[in-house]
Parts: C-alpha cells; structure tokens; sequence
C-alpha cells in the first residue's frame, strides 16, 4: 500500500468512455447477432463498471458471470503469477462467451484466462478491455475488441483501482506523485 500523495489528472471523460462503449456493443452485438445466449464474464474487480455499461447497450439476450484472477494486490506492479481465486458459476461448454477485462497491460492475467476458459471448450471465446498499454507486454495478447490504446501510465477510475482505492471515479485518470518531479 502506498502512502505517496497523489494527484489525479483526467485522462479519459466518461462521456469518451459512454460514446467508446457504444460503438463497441454495436460491434459486439453484430458479432454475436445468431447466439441464442451470450456469456458475458467479468473479470473482478476492475471491469465491475465497465461490465455493468457494456451489458446495457448489448442488444442479444445475455447471462452474465465474473471469475476472478489474482493481480497487483495492492501495488502497482503485477505478480506475473495469475491464479484464478473464484471460478464461474455457469457451464460455458458450446456456449459463446465474452470475457469483459479492465486492462491488458503484460498481458499474463487475460493469456492464463483465455486459455483456461478454453479448456472448456466454449462455442466462440472472445475478449474485450476498456484500456490497452501495448508498450508494457510482455505475453503476445490481443483482445478481440479493446476500447483505447493508453501508454505506459498508471491508472484509476472506472472501476480500476490504485491500492483499492479511486474506483468510484466517473472518468479514467492519470496518477500523478507529487512528492517527485512528473
Ligand atoms: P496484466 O496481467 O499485466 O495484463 O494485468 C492486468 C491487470 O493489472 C488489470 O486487470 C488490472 O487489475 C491491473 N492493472 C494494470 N494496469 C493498471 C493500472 O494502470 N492501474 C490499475 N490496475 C492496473
């Protein structure tokens, strides 16, 4: 846990993020236009915003589970090591299935899920994240659909977190220190 002062400079508007969102669900709905049930998991608990969003503009008939996978703790590097600490509730075997992420960053956490959720042999398995920083990989990752590329900078809001905190913020923002030189 970090006790830095901090500031938090908007990166994002929410209204970048609604009108972002739209425009992926027509996509995503498009894509998905002849299921007759599509599984839409959240990864928890950064995408709890961003799944509560993008369900609402989906227009095709939706179940929704979360899974969960161990990240950052309370830092701000990641482990590198992904477990998966709450499994899904429903059977995904022939089904169609969306896997909702905050963001792809090294690319560990989204890798070891896919493939993990593979194994159940899913009809279609298909990714999305609000935000990708393409520079900071480390694993060949792509989401299928990815709502704005961002560098190589820490980030809260939306659901995200910094040390469990900031995740009630409307917008997607920038942590700035300011006991350092930016
Ligand atoms: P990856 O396994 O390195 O791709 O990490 C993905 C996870 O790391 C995300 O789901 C977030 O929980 C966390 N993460 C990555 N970048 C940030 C950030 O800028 N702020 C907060 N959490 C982040």
């Amino acid at each position: 846990m970090s006790h830095r002062p901090y500031v938090i400079d908007e990166m994002i508007s929410a209204k970048a993020i609604a009108a972002r969102i739209e425009g992926l669900a027509r996509e995503i709905s498009t894509e998905f236009a002849d299921t007759d049930k599509l599984v839409v998991v959240g990864l928890l608990r950064g995408s709890f915003v961003f799944i509560a969003d993008l369900v609402r503009e989906l227009d095709l008939p939706v179940e929704v589970d979360f899974l969960e996978a161990s990240s950052y703790g309370n830092g701000m590097e990641s482990t590198r090591e992904v477990r998966i600490l709450k499994d899904l509730r429903g059977q995904i075997e022939g089904r169609d299935v969306l896997v909702v992420e905050d963001i792809v960053d090294t690319g560990h956490t989204l890798a070891h899920v896919t493939k993990y959720l593979a194994s159940r042999k899913p009809a279609r398995l298909k990714t999305i994240a609000l935000l990708d920083k393409p520079a900071r990989r480390e694993v060949d990752f792509k989401a299928s659909w990815t709502g704005f590329e961002i560098p190589d900078e820490f980030v809260v809001g939306y659901g995200i977190d910094f040390a469990q905190r900031n995740r009630n913020l409307p917008y997607i923002g920038k942590v700035r220190f300011t006991d350092s030189p930016a």
